[in-house]
């Protein structure tokens, strides 16, 4: 069975072809993405209607690179998947118009996925696939939860943030140290260089009992920091990036760890933008080691958003039964959409 999975939440253009078998892990065939990141630049932040506008541009040249690549015709696709929810609504409606399109031309079922749930089975794509039951730490721009994850689409949320994203913490952090966007990319590379010690910074939430997290205060303390260092600014700014990716990754990796001591599991997967981050792939790795758990990552290029995760999640529903594709045409997006409602 082909399936082609269209990505088009936010500022990233994914599409892609994975073949499901009968048996075994879903295959991916062929993939191609384009990012906005350039053109959002300008602006410091994803400007959704340019968004939308970029991603009809994209789309069907994508999607003619990837059967291209794939050596595989239109007619020979079995389900066309795309990115229901959660994103930005109009960015949302170019992937499920297209998808649903295509589907209708084609007399062929389309299957509406659940972004997170995209990055969550990421980590199926890699050469080292994870096996359930496992905990799964989204990391994305929007969103950071712990979840048991104990098959497809049997998702228990552990805890989750009750204000910014992490993502968001490293994207405003180097927005207001003027790193630019995105941030985190570059608030990590800076931080190559400097001192994680350098600056007392809050572990906002971290003994706080729970799996929950909070990252708005982390930011503040970042600015309050960055205010008094006036014109010191410039020439402590790795220091400040490095003591800032620090506190965020302490936090993270600290309740991760207490999400697995909880369930008893002793597998852990790492998903979402924030995913590709060196500090925290080194400190979880080294955390997870002393206690024999084993971690799995999505490949780098998988981490941020892509239209392999989706067709991945989509065959992965579909070879589960965990969901059928329809020929019901009529589609809707969810720009806020919670995991938990998934089944
Ligand atoms: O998953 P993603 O591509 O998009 C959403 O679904 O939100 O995640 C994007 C987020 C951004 O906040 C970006 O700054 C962050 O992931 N990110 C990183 C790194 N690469 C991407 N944060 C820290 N270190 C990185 N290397
Ligand atoms: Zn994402």
């Amino acid at each position: 069975m082909l399936i082609l999975g269209i990505e088009s939440s936010c500022d990233e253009t994914g599409v892609a072809l994975v073949e499901a078998r009968d048996a075994g892990l879903p295959v991916l065939r062929a993939q191609a993405l384009h990012t906005q990141v350039a053109m959002h630049e300008a602006y410091g932040g994803v400007v959704p209607e340019l968004a939308s506008r970029d991603h009809i541009r994209r789309v069907l040249p994508l999607a003619e690179a990837v059967l291209r690549d794939a050596g595989a015709k239109l007619r020979e696709l079995d389900v066309i998947a795309y990115t229901r929810g959660p994103g930005l609504a109009g960015a949302l409606l170019v992937g499920a118009g297209v998808a649903c399109a295509l589907g209708a031309a084609l007399g062929k079922p389309v299957l509406g996925v659940h972004h997170l749930e995209g990055h969550l089975l990421s980590p199926f794509l890699s050469a080292d696939p994870p096996h359930f039951p496992f905990i799964a730490l989204l990391v994305s721009g929007g969103h950071t939860q712990l979840m048991q994850v104990e098959g497809v689409g049997r998702y228990t949320l552990l805890g989750e943030t009750i204000d910014d994203a992490a993502g968001e913490a490293f994207d405003k952090s180097a927005k207001l140290m003027g790193l630019g966007y995105p941030g985190g990319p570059a608030l990590s590379r800076l931080a190559e260089q400097g001192d994680p010690q350098a600056f007392k910074l809050p572990r906002p939430l971290l003994h706080s009992g729970d799996l929950d997290f909070s990252f708005a205060g982390l930011k503040t303390a970042v600015l309050t920091q960055a205010k008094k260092l006036g014109g010191e600014l410039e020439g402590r700014k790795a220091d400040l990036a490095a003591s800032t990716q620090a506190a965020i990754v302490e936090v993270l990796v600290k309740k991760s760890l207490a999400a697995l001591e909880r369930s008893g599991l002793q597998s852990i997967v790492i998903a979402g933008g924030v995913g590709a981050n060196k500090a925290l792939r080194a400190e979880l790795n080294s955390a997870c080691a002393k206690r024999g758990a084993r971690v799995h990552y999505p490949e780098l290029d998988f981490c941020t958003d892509n239209g392999a995760m989706i067709a991945m999640a989509a065959a992965m529903r579909l070879q589960a039964k965990a969901k059928a594709a329809t020929t019901i045409y009529a589609f809707d997006v969810k720009p806020r959409w919670p995991l938990a409602e998934l089944t």
